[in-house]
């Protein structure tokens, strides 16, 4: 029997950056799942303490993909791509529970997905390494699952420290971890989960991803992250789609943002951060216009409550803001959130504070 847990993530700053080859700060979460994976006879079984019922598949819905529901596509989605590798997966009991709400953008799905992944990889001895857990990870999620993400959730996951945040290049898969203790400068990372529902959150992520495409094309790179800073205003200048100037505009500060925001944490200069993720906030919600009302709403109020900075965190059009808040103005800045979100007519939000915590591990 193997058991192991994986965290879900935050992402400090760099929005939409990771599949276009750019760079990425997220930080996993003290909240993840925990999998436990043991043998069997005769037939797989997957369980999840947050669903009801088994999902029992037989030898022939292993390699046919029996119809089965969404959630345990993120779990079967390893099993059959490693059955599809030629890796004899003998029957196997795996049972998932998790605290990361799901639809909040805090990534319940890499915690499921990479807790899984480890899980097997311990039971079956696959050995396969920090690279090929990401990879597999990876996979399960564009290839099984069908989600044409970026890779940084997984990332994040697997490799986060205690106390860090992880500063990744996803064009070479390389990550480097750069502290990130708010505490030591009197500061909370608090969490406003906004709980709005996700809009048409799939087809956009998609078409935007699709945008981001078209224009590394226009401009002859291979992605958007061999467009330098300086050289943005001559990419602007040859595209003639507004749209498309807008994804590259932020897709380029943002990555700019992301290697400014490691040099303030390096210096020690938390605060600093502050100013970054507030203009990453206005970048996605003019450029790249993938916020919401309620996220809209949740950033201006914790600036309001005298937050260092603030933005929505994650994929988009929902789920959760950070913000940047000094220790004694906590409670003042959920109130304000709670407050604005009354008067705005939105649901109740969920607010929290969050910490740097350690990525998957034996648990
Ligand atoms: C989702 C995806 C990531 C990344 C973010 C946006 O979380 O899973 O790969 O693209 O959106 O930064």
């Amino acid at each position: 029997m193997s058991r192991w847990f994986a965290p879900g993530r935050i992402n400090l700053i760099g929005e939409h950056t990771d599949y276009n080859d750019g760079f990425v700060l997220p930080l996993a979460l003290p909240m993840g799942c925990a999998t436990t994976v043991a043998a069997a006879d005769a037939r797989w079984t997957v369980v999840s303490a947050q669903e009801d019922g088994e999902v029992v598949v037989t030898p022939s819905g292993l390699s046919g993909r029996d119809d089965v529901p969404d959630w345990a596509t993120y779990v079967l989605g390893a099993l059959w791509l490693l059955h599809d590798d030629g890796v004899d997966v003998p029957p196997l009991r795996i049972e998932v529970d998790s605290d990361v709400p799901v639809g909040a953008g805090l990534s319940s799905s890499a915690a499921l997905v990479c807790s899984v992944v480890c899980a097997l990889d311990e039971q079956l001895g696959l050995d396969l390494g920090s690279d090929g857990l990401l990879a597999l990870s990876r996979r399960v999620e564009n290839d099984a699952v069908g989600a044409p993400t970026g890779g940084m959730d997984q990332l994040a996951s697997l490799r986060g420290e205690a106390g860090h945040a992880l500063f990744c290049d996803m064009r070479d898969l390389t990550s480097q971890s750069v502290p990130f203790d708010p505490a030591a400068a009197g500061l909370t990372l608090l969490v406003a989960d906004t709980r709005a529902p996700h809009r048409h959150a799939d087809g956009e992520y998609a078409a935007r991803r699709r945008g981001c495409e078209q224009a590394a094309e226009a401009l002859g790179v291979a992605a958007l992250r061999d467009v330098a800073d300086a050289d943005l205003d001559d990419a602007l200048a040859r595209l003639d789609d507004e749209e498309l100037q807008r994804y590259v505009r932020h897709v380029v500060t943002e990555d700019a943002r992301v290697l400014e925001a490691v040099d303030v944490l390096r210096a020690g200069r938390v605060d600093d951060l502050g100013p970054l993720l507030t203009a990453s906030h206005a970048s996605m919600r003019d450029d790249f216009q993938i916020t919401v009302p309620e996220v809209d709403t949740a950033v201006e109020a914790l600036l309001g409550a005298g937050a260092l900075g603030a933005r929505m965190t994650g994929g988009g059009f929902g789920g959760c803001v950070i913000g940047l808040v000094p220790q004694d103005s906590v409670d003042a800045a959920g109130d304000a959130v709670r407050r604005a979100f009354a008067e705005s007519g939105f649901g109740e939000p969920t607010v929290f504070t969050a910490t740097a915590a350690a990525g998957a591990r034996p648990a």
